[in-house]
Order: C-alpha cells, then structure tokens, then sequence
C-alpha cells in the first residue's frame, strides 16, 4: 500500500554535506521525495514536535542539538514507506549503527546517539501527526488516507 512518512535530515546531516548522498540513496531505495523544505527550527517547534520526549534527562541539550542549524523536512512516499525508512536509516544510536547496520544512514552520516543525522516517523500514528506538522496544505490528505 501506498504510504507516506516524514524524514530529517537533522543538522549535523545538512552542516556534513550529507544532504545529496541521502537523498541519493533515497531515490535508489525506490521511494519519491513528495515535499521537501529547508527549516531552522526553534526552541518552541522542537518542543511541540518531539513532546514524547519533553521530559528525558537528555532534552534540553536536544534542543540545542536541533536548533543549532537548519534542517531539511521531507515527506518521502512508497510502499510501505514507515517501515522501509526506518530500516534505512538504522539503530537510532549512530555509533553502535557503524558496527550493527554498517550500510544504514546513521552509520555512515550519523556520530552517536544524539546527532544521528536523520528522523523517521515511527508508525502511521506519527506520520499523520508529523507530516502535517510541517506541511499543513497536506492535513486532509493524511486524514483521508487511513481507515
Ligand atoms: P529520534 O529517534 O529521531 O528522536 C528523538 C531523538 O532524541 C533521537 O532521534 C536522538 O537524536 C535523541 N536521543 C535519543 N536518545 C538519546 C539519548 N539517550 N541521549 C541523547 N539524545 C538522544
């Protein structure tokens, strides 16, 4: 089935140069970059948009991390799309990506837990909150597109 997500590419991915080597492999993996915008995300936004988190030990430096450049938002479609880009970005701790999921997008973009270069909706559940979170003209798209 045909399905949507929201990718990341967080800072230290568009500060590395990253950005062409990700979306490269994005187009090889089969999926089409849908929408795609370039964000500098504040405080406020990463508070809203990452709220599950708000109250981890590690958030305030997050927000830092998140806030330290811009970052490009995607919404990426295929079938399957969730699960697939998740699995093509790795373990969400980089540095255990480079020996676990050498081939992964963490591995080779990312550092360590934290600055792991790239975000991925987690289920449908997020994606039909995250995506019109940064692309509000697609808020009925999403709603009609589950059961
Ligand atoms: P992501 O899974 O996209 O969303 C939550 C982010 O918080 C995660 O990527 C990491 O960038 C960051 N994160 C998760 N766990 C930790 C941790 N233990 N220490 C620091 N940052 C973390």
């Amino acid at each position: 089935e045909m399905e949507k997500t929201l990718a990341i590419i967080k800072p230290d991915g568009l500060i590395g140069n990253y950005t062409d080597d990700i979306k490269r492999t994005i187009v090889e993996y089969g999926f089409s970059i849908f929408k795609e915008k370039i964000v500098q995300l504040d405080q406020a936004t990463v508070e809203k948009f990452y709220a599950e988190h708000s109250s981890k030990c590690f958030f305030s430096r997050f927000i830092k991390y998140m806030t330290s450049g811009p970052v490009l938002v995607m919404v990426l479609e295929k079938d399957n799309a969730i699960a697939d880009w998740r699995a093509l970005m790795g373990p969400t701790d980089a540095s255990k990506a480079k020996i676990t999921h050498p081939h992964s997008i963490r591995a080779k973009c990312g550092l360590d837990i934290e600055r792991n270069c790239v975000h991925g909706s987690d289920s449908p559940k997020s994606a039909q909150r995250e995506i019109p979170f940064f692309f509000q003209e697609l808020s009925a798209d999403v709603i009609g597109e589950h059961d």
